[in-house]
């Protein structure tokens, strides 16, 4: 089956003191996504940004022709609501929380459509997929973490494969148009695996940001999807 592959560079591993240029540079690069990695020292043992940043950084995010490139924020912050909210207002499109991190899932998801945005639900590589059963539904992207979450530059944890079969079945018989995008330890080397496993979106941080090429590194990655 052809699906539409995404390619969304992670910020967190971007340069600080040029936020603004890293988007530019990094969509210019052929980004179709820019990924917006939000922790909270809570949930996550790190801390990021949060949507002041977003918002700042929301009229950059377009490509040279003015197609928008959507934001894709992944909140790995507890509790979901109310910074739901907050980056709903500041421009975000896509926003996937952990389900695990919110009392009422099905609450968080329908605030985050009702605000006008795409929701998506994230799993850790330790996390079952029993949500999905009540939720699939509902929600148009489902996040599998393939490192645990907190960190850039982490080794891809392979049982993440597995889990990606796993959701690519449910959402084939849900018949439903979700996307199905891997976070953690995404190359180029890998990308190309974790795409036959049935992932159509890639998050990508230090790959992408640790060279100096990003167009280099998009392009070898849209070769390796074939
Ligand atoms: C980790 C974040 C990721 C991170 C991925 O918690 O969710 O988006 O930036 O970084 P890499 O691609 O370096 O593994
Ligand atoms: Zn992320």
């Amino acid at each position: 089956m052809s699906r539409t592959y995404r390619i969304s560079p992670s910020l967190l591993s971007a340069d600080f003191t040029r936020l603004g240029e890293e988007v530019q540079d990094v969509i210019s690069a052929g980004a179709d996504w820019i990924h917006f990695d939000v922790m909270d020292n809570h949930y996550v043992p790190n801390l990021t940004f949060g949507p002041m940043i977003c918002k700042a950084l929301k009229p950059l995010c377009k490509k040279a022709d003015g197609t928008p490139v959507p934001i894709d924020v992944h909140l790995m912050v507890q509790p979901v609501d109310a910074l739901a909210a907050a980056f709903a207002e500041a421009g975000a499109d896509l926003i996937s929380f952990h389900p695990d991190a919110s009392t009422h899932v099905h609450r968080s998801v329908q605030a985050i459509r009702a605000a006008g945005c795409q929701a998506g639900l994230v799993f850790n590589p330790g996390t079952p997929l029993d949500v999905l059963d009540w939720m699939i539904e509902d929600i148009d992207l489902v996040l599998i973490m393939s490192v645990n979450p907190g960190f850039g530059g982490q080794a891809f944890i392979d049982s993440a494969l597995r889990k990606i079969e796993d959701v690519r079945r449910r959402i084939d018989a849900s018949g439903k148009d979700i996307r199905l995008e891997v976070d953690g330890g995404i190359k180029t080397d890998n990308i190309a695996r974790v795409a036959a496993a049935g992932a159509d979106t890639f998050v990508a941080g230090s790959a992408i940001f640790g060279q100096k090429d990003y167009a280099g590194v998009i392009g070898a990655m849209r070769k390796a999807l074939g």
